[in-house]
C-alpha cells in the first residue's frame, strides 16, 4: 500500500471529564486541533496531490474533519470500542460498579469483552475491510488520511508495524498528532506531526 496518515480525533468533552465511549461533541481544544489539521495535512502532503478522508460515524470524528476539503467517507467499521454496559463511565466507576470486569479487563486486555460490548479482539475482526482497504491502496499520488479513535487506531498501527496481539491494547497513540505511514517491503517508515493547541 501507500502512505497513509492516521490521527484521533481533537479531544473530546468526554475525553475532558474522563468517561469512554459515548458520542460527544469536541472540547475546545479538539476544535483547535480541526481548525490546525487543513494547514498541517498541507504542509506534509509531499508528492501527494489527492487526500481522501475516512472518519467513523461518531461525531467527534466528523467534527474533527469538518475543515478538510477533500472527500470524505464514513465507515461504521471505524467505531471507537464498544464497551457495552460500560458506556459512557470512567475507570473509577468501572472499578467500583463492576470490580471483577475491571481485573478481568487487566489481566488480559485483548480477550476480555465488555458485556453487551465488544473486545479487541473483535475489533481487529471488525477492522478486516478497512484494513483490507488499506492493503489494496496503490494508487500514485493519493493518500488516505483515517481520523480514529484510541483502541481502532492502537489496531490499525499494530497491524503495520507488526505489533503483538498482547501488546495491541497498549499501543500509545496520543491526541492532537498525525501519523504518517508508508509501508515498505519489511516494516514501516514513520513520521509523526504534533499539533499545539
Ligand atoms: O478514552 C477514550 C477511548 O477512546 C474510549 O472511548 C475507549 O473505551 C478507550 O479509549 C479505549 O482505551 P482502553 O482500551 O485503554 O480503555
Amino acid at each position: 500500500p501507500k502512505s497513509f496518515f492516521f490521527t484521533r480525533h481533537g479531544e473530546s468533552m468526554f475525553n475532558v471529564q474522563g468517561k469512554i465511549g459515548g458520542d460527544a461533541n469536541l472540547s475546545p481544544q479538539g476544535h483547535t486541533f480541526a481548525t490546525k489539521l487543513p494547514e498541517l495535512l498541507a504542509a506534509n502532503l509531499g508528492p501527494e496531490t489527492r487526500l481522501t478522508v475516512w472518519t467513523s460515524t461518531l461525531k467527534r470524528t466528523m467534527q474533527t474533519a469538518a475543515y478538510l476539503a477533500w472527500p470524505q467517507l464514513q465507515w461504521k467499521q471505524l467505531d471507537e470500542l464498544d464497551s457495552g454496559f460500560c458506556d459512557q463511565l470512567t475507570y473509577e466507576e468501572i472499578e467500583e460498579k463492576f470490580p471483577a470486569d475491571f481485573s478481568e479487563r487487566d489481566q488480559d486486555k485483548f480477550n476480555y469483552r465488555y458485556h453487551g460490548g465488544e473486545s479487541y479482539r473483535d475489533l481487529v475482526q471488525r477492522l478486516e475491510p478497512v484494513i483490507m482497504e488499506l492493503e489494496r491502496h496503490h494508487e500514485p499520488n493519493h493518500a488516505i488520511l483515517i481520523v480514529g479513535h484510541q483502541a481502532v487506531l492502537r489496531a490499525i498501527y499494530a497491524y503495520f508495524l507488526n505489533y503483538s496481539l498482547e501488546e495491541l491494547p497498549y499501543v500509545k497513540i496520543p491526541l492532537h498528532a498525525v501519523v504518517k505511514l508508508t509501508p515498505k517491503a519489511y516494516g514501516c517508515m514513520e513520521e509523526r506531526y504534533t499539533v499545539d493547541v
